[in-house]
């Protein structure tokens, strides 16, 4: 897949296919034409700087949020403006790691699991869900934790057990959107692993909103940058990192730019309160 121009996009280039996007939130303007398809059994991979409209594209996808102007197709259906009733067929068939993991704090592992499964239908069969939750916590690696509240276990294994209950009802497509944020390298490594397998074993759609490059690189079929409301630039992961776009290199290595540099050193009061290089001498 190569750079898609905009407009030229067609609703059957992929599972999820998105047309020209505008999202607007009263003045501030944070996608501007978006155009991007995803293709059915790979990994996805969206880098961006904070703020420049990831989660918000990523909640596109399942319509919980709506385009200002463009439109949203789910094998090559439009739905972006189909009601919520409407939606909860095709939202059954996504897991989502929201950011941050979000786990019910006062429900404990084997409930926040089976929470999508509630909503969806009514449980009969208690010994099949008792099952289902093994499974899935031993895919997680995560065995034993079922009667576990969330405050008792760390942010790596709260992932986890989020990953477990967004792959509750055998999604084909799954949404993470920083899963290895606040991680150390190797929890964050584990989550990366785990992505793989899910592709490998269950042949998983999988779209990854991340900052971390180190898990892109490691994870990603296809890397769609964001910068300033538009996509900057899009390939494999060789492709991008041999980009020649200024934006693209400072990102994927941590530099600030120039434009950052000359913002701090303006700005450069607000920091009486921090230690000054001389108070290391
Ligand atoms: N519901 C909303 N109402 C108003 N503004 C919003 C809303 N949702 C997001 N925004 C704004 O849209 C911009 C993009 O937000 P978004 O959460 O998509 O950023 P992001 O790229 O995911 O950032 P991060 O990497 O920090 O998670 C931000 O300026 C944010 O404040
Ligand atoms: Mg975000």
């Amino acid at each position: 897949m190569g750079n898609v121009v905009d407009n030229e996009i067609s609703p059957d280039d992929g599972v999820i296919v998105v047309k020209d996007l505008f999202k607007t939130f009263g003045k501030l303007r944070v996608l501007k034409g978006i155009s991007l398809s995803v293709e059915a059994g790979k990994t996805t991979v969206i880098i961006g700087p904070s703020g420049c409209g990831k989660t918000v594209l990523m909640n596109h996808m399942i319509v919980l949020d709506r385009p200002t102007r463009g439109e949203i197709y789910f094998r090559s259906e439009r739905i972006d403006e189909l009601n919520e009733k409407e939606l909860a067929p095709i939202r059954v068939q996504y897991g989502f790691l929201f950011q941050g993991g979000a786990l019910f704090d006062s429900l404990d592992v084997f409930e926040n699991i089976i929470f999508p499964i509630r909503q969806h239908r009514k449980i009969t069969d208690w010994k099949a869900i008792d099952e289902l939750v093994k499974t899935k916590l031993a895919m997680v690696g995560m065995e034993g934790f079922q009667n576990h509240y969330p405050a008792s276990l760390s942010g790596g294994q709260q992932k986890r057990v989020a990953l477990a209950r967004a792959i509750a009802l055998d999604p084909h497509i799954i949404l993470y959107d920083e899963p290895t944020t606040g991680l150390d390298p190797i929890r964050s490594d584990v989550i990366n692993e785990l992505i793989l397998k899910l592709k490998r074993e269950l042949k998983v759609t999988s779209v990854v909103v991340t900052h971390d490059m180190k898990s892109a690189y490691k994870i990603a079929d296809h890397i769609i940058m964001l910068h300033e409301g538009k996509i900057i630039a899009e390939g494999d992961t060789d492709y991008i990192r041999n980009h020649p776009h200024d934006v693209v290199q400072q990102f994927i290595h941590g530099r600030v730019s120039e434009a950052d540099l000359a913002a701090l050193r303006l700005g450069g009061t607000k920091f009486k309160t921090q230690y000054a290089p001389e108070d290391f001498k």
